[in-house]
């Protein structure tokens, strides 16, 4: 096993440990870490079921649809009738619009005692579907955010959809509005906002179980999108190891179990711990359990938890490098999906393993040539001390196995190659089980959340050969996302396995991108459709 040095915390560096000792600085940050904490706990907007029509309603504001083609949807039929025509005389005279994402508001028509009439834009009737109505539901919500209404109703999941149900459309309307209801506060000084705090959608009684499920899916989308948000000084991977902690305290059958650094070394988790070296805030191994059905065989699902990824000795280019704080996207992936399934309590057993690190350049860093002994034994060469997503998942994958997995899926921010194959579009899959992966893309597929395979082929495996260890960390200029795939792979061997590379997908990138909380939609929807055993 490598040496650590034990007596890094000592002195000269403020690490995690040592909050709220070290002078006002860090007193602040701990300021900042307590009110995270509490902040995650926030409630989501105020949902319900509704099934009034136009005519009987006295609503702050109405959402409803309005084709292209100057086609009314049903709802706006409705009440352009109790308004006496004038909603169809503003269409002629084109001062309102059926253009896609087009949003105008309606104020004070007569006949009604709503008050507000937000009509949104659904482009051609005969080539809407399911991403259209995804997106005329955001960008209702988003126009309805800026209205001072403070609940509204929308009549939009009444829209016809191709393919889909009810259900569908139920659950897609609540995941979405939630989304696009979202706003970062955690480390924002709080403005005295009123907006938009209940939505009715219109629907009978009978789906309330939908409704149920998709607003336990969207807390554990939510939830992926704090973590990820949160600034690096503060989710470090203490932190995360409390919000595990405050996870299984606040759920029935659920208990958290983190693993320390000197633990870590015992298990021999040398891969782990070499990207660990160079950061004060010490590593953890976070293991969540999700007991639904006695001694069944889990379903496990590994998370990346980089908290901060500079790429090391290997140091990143500095344009960009503070979207780095989405490396632990994957995690947060985990976290939420947990949260879900913490609510939906479905008779399952589910573990999430979530190795949380930083990588940072330190004298004590790991370096380019360094051979490490993973915890499964094999010998790793560093090749580049920026590849440490393999190295921290490859140790918690093998730590994983022991939980005999139904099956085991890890979730990461692996690699920019991944970014430039598939874009921000679609997650990149990889696995040898082709019905395993193909479950996968049905559920990213259904839940709008989608992934794209690509090979996993043994003629990639020697991009790894080195004749330093058993293998390098390494796969070389091509393949990318592929080569670190089949590093993972060496890890995996005879276990039912896939791996989903989110680099693309967990965030949108710039100045003001956030967390996206995929693929939590896609886990949970192929992980709720499962039976026990
Ligand atoms: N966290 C990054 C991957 C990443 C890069 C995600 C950009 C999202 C956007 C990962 O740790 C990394 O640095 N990967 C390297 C691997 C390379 C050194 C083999 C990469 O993709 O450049
Ligand atoms: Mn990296
Ligand atoms: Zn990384």
């Amino acid at each position: 096993t490598p040496v650590h040095r034990q007596d890094r915390n000592i002195v000269l560096r403020q690490s995690d440990e040592k909050l709220g000792s070290l002078g006002p600085h860090a007193k602040l940050n701990a300021f900042c870490y307590a009110r995270a904490l509490f902040l995650l706990t926030a409630p989501l907007m105020r949902y319900s079921l509704n099934s009034i029509r136009p005519r009987a309603l006295d609503a702050q504001l109405a959402i409803v649809g309005l084709y292209d083609d100057r086609m009314l949807s049903s709802a706006l039929a409705e009440f352009d009738e109790l308004s006496g025509g004038q909603i169809k005389q503003l269409i002629e005279t084109n001062d309102v619009s059926g253009k896609l994402g087009n949003t105008q508001i309606l104020f004070n028509l007569p006949g009604m005692q709503t008050k507000r009439v937000l009509i949104v834009g659904l482009g051609e009737q005969r080539k809407f579907d399911a991403v259209k109505f995804q997106r005329v539901l955001r960008d209702s919500l988003r126009a309805a955010r800026t209205t001072p209404a403070l609940s509204a109703v929308t009549y939009l999941i009444e829209l016809e959809v191709p393919g889909k149900d009810l259900a569908w459309k139920l659950s897609q309307a609540a995941l979405v509005s939630d989304y696009a209801s979202y706003r970062y506060s955690a480390t924002v000084k709080a403005k005295p906002e009123q907006s938009l705090a209940e939505l009715a959608f219109t629907a009978s009684a009978s789906v309330q179980p939908v409704l149920e499920q998709a607003l336990a899916l969207a807390h554990g989308v939510k939830q992926a999108r704090e973590l990820g948000n949160l600034p690096p000084n503060i989710c470090t991977p203490k932190y995360l190891a409390e919000q595990a902690q405050m996870w299984a305290k606040q759920h029935e059958n659920c208990g958290t179990e983190v693993l320390e650094q000197a633990e870590m070394e015992a298990l021999g988790m040398g891969a782990l711990l070499a990207v660990a070296r160079g950061s004060a805030n010490t590593p953890r191994l976070i293991v969540m359990r999700y007991q639904g059905a006695g001694d069944a065989q889990p379903y496990v699902f590994v998370g990346k938890g980089i908290t901060f990824d500079t790429g090391g000795i290997n140091i990143k280019p500095s344009a960009g490098m503070e979207e780095m704080k989405f490396d632990m996207c994957g995690a947060g992936a985990v976290f939420g999906l947990m949260e879900t399934v913490a609510r939906v309590r479905p008779a399952l057993n589910v573990i999430g393993v979530v190795p949380a690190v930083e990588n940072m350049p330190d004298g004590a860093s790991y370096r380019p040539s360094d051979v490490v002994k993973t915890m499964a034994g094999h010998y790793v060469e560093i090749l580049n001390t920026d590849a440490e997503g393999r190295l921290v998942l490859c140790d918690a994958i093998t730590y994983a196995l022991r939980f005999k997995p139904t099956a085991l899926v890890d979730i990461a921010t692996l690699t920019g190659a991944c970014v430039t194959a598939l874009g921000n579009v679609a997650t990149g899959l990889l696995s040898k089980h082709d019905d395993l992966a193909q479950e996968l893309i049905d559920a990213g597929e259904h839940m709008l959340d989608r992934a794209w395979r690509l090979p996993l082929w043994d003629e990639y495996q020697s991009q790894l050969d080195t004749g330093f260890a058993d293998f390098a960390n390494l796969g070389g200029k091509y393949a990318g996302a592929i080569t670190a795939a089949c590093f993972l792979s060496r890890f995996t061997e005879g276990q039912r396995w896939a791996h989903l590379d989110i680099a693309g997908t967990a965030w949108d990138s710039g100045r003001k991108g956030t967390a996206t909380g995929r693929p939590v939609a896609l886990l949970a929807h192929w992980l709720l459709s499962k039976k026990s055993g």
